[in-house]
């Protein structure tokens, strides 16, 4: 069996977390499986992937096609008219480029012959959809909301050839797709997991993430707070840093933002020196410390107390709450879409409602006073890790997909 995966970028966020995840797992399980990987952009991604033993192309996509959010692809289809039509709104150059490009993708798959092509983001979808050979199936692995996207949505329906299927990260991300795509794109929920030896408890280095954040290194006692998020505007920094600014100032805690802005998608991210800039304003420098995206997320939960998720749009699946919770750590999280799918509020996490500050500061100072609240929600939280989120599941349950997306591959399913 021979799967081909496509992802837009080199850099690794919550999607190719995914996809490394899925790779380990198969290559435990499906050693004579030949898994290959196409990357739209060369990075830290790549030399992952090979560790893995899978080979690993770069097929780098043109910088304005790189630069352009989901919502803003334009694509020539070859005269589909929707699409071009998407395409007009946004601009020629990308147009052009678009189809140079689908053209030596289109070339590169039919070279590879794969049983089945998987992409991995919504550019990679309209893409691979586009350039895998006649026949192949196609399955778009769905980490996003598709109808709060309108030129997007509209390209993915045109997309929908035959043979093309969708794997949804959550419930809630399968029924937007079904509403999206209808009966055509048959769309099943395959929840996320991670590596739980990565994600493990133990003693986290709270010096090192102070040193990460530029800040001296807290006393004892101190407890550790943070917001772990990549730097898109819906993540809920704001949220946060509102929060921290309505607790009071002698509080034993420490506040720390990590993560960066490390998608190329233009004006969908956080600047950096907004962010900064808004924490001074709020008054919350020195205890609020800003450290950038950690090629080691586990050590990031480890040195945390506390791990916060605040998105203030529905959250697809959210791994920073699996992750936390699988590293034995108290974690708030606003339960919007697939996110409230992943924990039981009071029991493995406590809930708190997006966008609201207020209630995110009384959670925070409720988590900070009470170390005994604190390990009772990590303990249950790595057992519903351990329970529901054990990557180790993943090669079986591809399979079935795999099986049913290409019953003719001869491999077994199970
Ligand atoms: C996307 C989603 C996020 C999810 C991740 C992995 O980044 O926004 O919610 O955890 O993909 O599926």
């Amino acid at each position: 069996m021979k799967p081909i995966y496509l992802n837009p970028t080199g850099v690794i966020g919550g999607a190719e977390m995914c996809l490394l995840d899925l790779l380990a797992a198969l290559r435990a399980d499906r050693p004579d499986w030949s898994p290959r990987v196409i990357l739209g952009d060369d990075g830290p991604l790549r030399p992952e992937v090979e560790r893995l033993g899978v080979p690993c192309d770069v097929l780098p996509l043109p910088g304005r096609l790189a630069a352009l959010g989901d919502a803003g692809l334009g694509l020539s289809t070859g005269g589909r008219a929707t699409a071009r039509l998407a395409l007009a709104a946004r601009g020629t150059g990308a147009a052009v480029s678009a189809s140079t490009y689908l053209a030596g993708l289109r070339r590169r798959l039919r070279a590879e012959a794969p049983d089945l092509v998987q992409t991995n983001g919504m550019k990679a979808h309209v893409l691979g959809a586009w350039a895998a050979p006649r026949g192949v199936p196609v399955v778009w692995h769905l980490h996003d909301y598709v109808n709060s996207r309108a030129v997007m949505r509209k390209l993915l329906r045109v997309s929908a050839r035959r043979g093309v299927r969708g794997v949804a990260v959550s419930r809630s991300v399968a029924d937007d797709a079904a509403g999206a795509f209808g009966p055509r794109v048959p769309v099943v929920a395959l929840y996320n997991a991670v590596d739980l030896d990565r994600f493990r408890p133990g003693p986290g280095d709270g010096a090192w993430l102070d040193g990460a954040a530029g800040l001296p290194a807290a006393g004892g006692g101190v407890v550790r707070v943070g917001l772990v998020a990549t730097y898109a505007k819906w993540k809920g920094h704001d949220v946060f840093l509102e929060a921290v600014a309505k607790l009071p100032a002698d509080l034993p805690a420490r506040f720390y933002v990590v993560g960066g802005p490390i998608y190329k998608s233009a004006g969908s991210q956080h600047d950096p020196d907004e962010l900064r800039a808004k924490a001074r304003a709020l008054g919350l420098e020195g205890r609020v410390g800003f450290a950038a995206h950690q090629s080691d997320p586990a050590a990031v939960y480890r040195a945390l107390d506390v791990v916060v998720h605040a998105s203030t749009r529905p959250e697809p699946f959210g791994r920073v709450v699996v992750e936390a919770m699988a590293c034995g750590r108290a974690v708030v999280a606003a339960p919007t879409g697939g996110a409230a799918e992943l924990f039981e509020d009071g029991v493995s996490a406590l809930a708190s409602p997006p966008g609201d500050a207020e209630a995110l500061a009384a959670a925070l100072a409720r988590l900070v006073g009470d170390a005994g609240l604190r390990a009772r929600l990590g303990a249950a939280g790595r057992a519903e890790a351990e329970r529901r989120f054990d990557r180790t599941r993943l090669a079986g349950e591809w399979s079935r997909v795999y099986a049913e997306a290409c019953p003719a591959a001869g491999w077994r399913k199970d």
